[in-house]
């Protein structure tokens, strides 16, 4: 049984003022992290605070980004070893904005998963299709590709120990989400190909989330699909009462 996950990408929104009563707010009201892991991935400046807010309780914190090296002449970056003097156990690797505006390309993801694992930390990589590529007929070879870069060259073990996001690019943001429907189609889609690529235990033990305008009212029908194990969510996130109604919606 994969236990859901629900996350949090709060983007760069919130202070670290703003982090920190979020948090205060929600931390004694999270669900049990034995039934279902529940984390935010903060702005950088949150982390720290963040991370001693939420000790000792079951809300986790992750990181947006990071670097693959362990430290460098890298201005404005932050490595995996930063990540882990601080306590953070997430990191989203590969979001869709990242890939459009920052330079992002499969053969970074890659090495930032990479170096996830080797730093301990769980790596929520995000794969997703343009409306071009889905109006074309294209979404699975995209999203087959992104997959088979994002886990080139990992052991089962390692493979393991990923969360893959699925958002659709046409979906975040934009109040319209994928059908439940469409969404497990794609998810099912990219359990298919990491069986092509590791064994049944492990292509079945992989999480793999939906993420896209995900909010209070859709997210029941969401995690209803049987390809879905949690969501990753942005606007809905950001509110305490909302994102406790959304993991309140785990079964
Ligand atoms: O990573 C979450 C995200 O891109 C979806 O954002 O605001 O559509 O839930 P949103």
């Amino acid at each position: 049984m994969r236990k859901p996950i629900i996350a949090g990408n709060w983007k760069m929104y919130k202070t670290v003022d703003e982090a920190k009563r979020f948090a205060e707010e929600v931390k004694e009201r999270i669900p049990s992290a034995e039934a279902i892991d529940s984390v935010i991935c903060v702005p950088a400046i949150a982390l720290d605070s963040l991370v001693k807010e939420a000790a000792g309780t079951d809300l986790k914190i992750g990181a947006q980004t990071m670097h693959w090296e362990k430290e460098g002449a890298y201005t404005g970056e932050i490595s995996p070893s930063q990540l882990n003097a601080l306590g953070v156990e997430y990191v989203i690797i590969g979001h869709s904005e990242r890939r459009a505006m920052f330079g992002e390309t499969d053969e970074t993801v890659n090495k930032k998963v990479k170096a996830a694992i080797r730093h301990s930390l769980h790596p929520i990589v995000c794969v997703g299709e343009s409306i071009e590529v889905r109006k074309g007929g294209q979404t699975t070879a995209v999203v087959r590709s992104e997959i088979e870069k994002a886990f080139h060259g990992l052991g089962e073990e390692e493979a393991s120990r990923i969360v893959v996001a699925y958002e659709p690019i046409w979906a975040i943001g934009t109040g319209e989400s994928a059908t439940p429907e469409d969404a497990d189609n794609v998810c099912e889609t990219i359990r298919n190909v990491l069986s092509e690529l590791y064994s049944e235990t492990t292509a079945n033990s992989i999480r793999i989330q939906y993420g896209g305008s995900v909010n209070e009212k859709n997210i029941d029908s969401i995690l209803a699909m049987p390809h879905i194990d949690g969501a990753l969510v942005g606007g809905a996130s950001l509110d305490p009462e909302s994102f406790l109604n959304l993991l309140g919606a785990v079964k």
